[in-house]
């Protein structure tokens, strides 16, 4: 059953559906042409571009890492490393809105993709919001947060949504120091409201109902992941001190290129603190994640030795690695992490990715990551599923109609 619903210029199709028809969708390759192309609902309405149906990349058209995604009130915000030159913050304020790029085909945005700059000058002097209804199709927002020194070189964000005060907390690395911003909307401006910690990058704020908020980050130049509780949104525990949670240790995957521990995301499941982090060199083809667990979230973390790494390159998947958790409406777990599109030592150029967290009912963690393949993506109640190619040819009658 499906139904129009138009307003404003801006159609929607009204579809009800049921987890059957949505596991159908793969039985649909062709319905993927052109999926993951971004739509903007001011202009034509273009059905072929909301199916659930993703692969990898889902932004494949800007070079962006390190992501966090923040859901407000149904819609996903990502935050990340990556697209913000210093032409983009000039002192005055932060410029530019909403742009779409809506490509016809999944051929015209992987061209555009292919001739996007590679380190074509810097692209961390701020942090860019994307914003997505279905974490598969992305709009380009605006730059959201620029440091007070114009100075590039920031990095890895974090945002939470703080429900009691209403702000929004930006917590940045800003050259190698880790701060904290805070916003009314996810749209931005972040004003910056003070540095937390020097010399560490990747903040990651944990925010548990029972102990309270922790900051992990991870410090330079051990690169190891230290915690330290916090008694505000903004303010560490002055009666308490850091405590490094993951130290190194001698094992393979985590030492190419640099024996460097980093990009921890921790969470609370069956009573089980897991910290998902990343291992290596982020530049080299073996940049990967593994998770560790612990009983607090201020103890030592002990590693899955006999599953790590949980995430690793694999034929055709470069250095996946830098995840963030989101849940979608079944409640089930995705992580979104960015991939380096070459296997090439050094390669910058990364893309952001989805793919399913499985945890399994003994506990243990399990993923597949997944490049250019069609996979059935998130279940997100609001989404308009593509119902398959008879009932496409019927819309597109129905809208010529219009
Ligand atoms: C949340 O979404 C509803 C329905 O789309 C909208 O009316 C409301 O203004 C939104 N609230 C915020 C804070 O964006
Ligand atoms: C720190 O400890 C002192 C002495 O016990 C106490 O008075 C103070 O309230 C504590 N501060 C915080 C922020 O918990
Ligand atoms: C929770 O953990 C306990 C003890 O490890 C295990 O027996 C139980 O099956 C787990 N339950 C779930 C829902 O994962
Ligand atoms: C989404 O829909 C499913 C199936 O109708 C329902 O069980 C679930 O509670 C809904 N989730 C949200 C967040 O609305
Ligand atoms: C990975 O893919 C295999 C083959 O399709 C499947 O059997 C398995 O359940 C998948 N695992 C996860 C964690 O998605």
């Amino acid at each position: 059953m499906s139904s129009m619903a138009c307003g404003n210029g801006i159609c929607r199709l009204i579809l009800a559906t049921t987890a059957a028809t949505i596991l159908t969708l793969s039985a649909f390759p062709s319905v993927v042409e052109g999926r993951g192309v971004l739509h903007d609902e001011t202009a034509d309405f273009r059905p072929h571009a909301l199916a659930n149906v993703y692969s990898n990349p889902v932004i494949a058209d800007h070079i962006l890492a390190d992501p966090v995604v923040l859901r407000m009130n149904g819609t996903f915000y990502l935050y990340s490393t990556g697209d913000v030159s210093r032409e983009d913050t000039p002192q005055s304020g932060m410029p530019d809105g909403m742009e779409t790029i809506i490509f016809s085909s999944a051929e015209a945005r992987r061209a555009y993709a292919s001739s996007s700059p590679v380190n074509g000058g810097r692209t961390d002097c701020g942090y860019r919001v994307f914003v997505s209804e279905d974490l598969i199709n992305w709009r380009r927002g605006p730059v959201v947060f620029a440091p007070p020194d114009h100075l590039c070189g920031n990095w890895a964000p974090h945002v939470w949504h703080d429900k009691s005060s209403g702000f929004i907390y930006m917590y940045y690395t800003h050259r190698e120091s880790v701060g904290v911003a805070r916003a009314s909307s996810p749209m931005g401006p972040f004003e910056n409201a003070k540095m937390l910690v020097d010399r560490a990058i990747d903040p990651f704020l944990l925010v548990d109902d029972d102990l309270g908020l922790f900051l992990y980050v991870v410090n330079i130049p051990q690169s190891h992941i230290s915690v330290q509780k916090m008694v505000s949104p903004t303010e560490l525990d002055p009666n308490s001190t850091a405590k490094v949670v993951l130290e190194h240790e001698d094992i393979p995957w985590e030492c190419h290129g640099g024996q460097i521990n980093e990009a921890p995301w921790v969470f609370r499941h069956n009573g089980t603190f897991y910290m998902l982090y990343s291992g290596s060199f982020f530049n080299v083809d073996f940049y990967a994640v593994g998770y560790a667990t612990a009983s607090r979230p201020d103890e030592a973390f002990t590693r899955n030795y006999e599953l790590n790494p949980i995430m690793h390159r694999t034929d055709t998947v470069h250095g996946p690695g830098h995840v963030a958790v989101v849940y979608d409406d079944a409640n089930e777990p995705w992580l979104v992490y960015h991939q380096k599109m070459e296997a090439v030592k050094m390669g910058q150029d990364r893309r952001i990715c989805i793919d399913r967290l499985v945890i399994e009912p003994d506990g243990r963690l399990a993923v597949n990551v997944t490049r250019g393949e069609n996979v059935v993506g998130p279940l997100i109640n609001s989404s308009r599923i593509y119902p398959g190619p008879e009932m496409f040819l019927e819309l597109e009658a129905q809208l010529a109609a219009l």
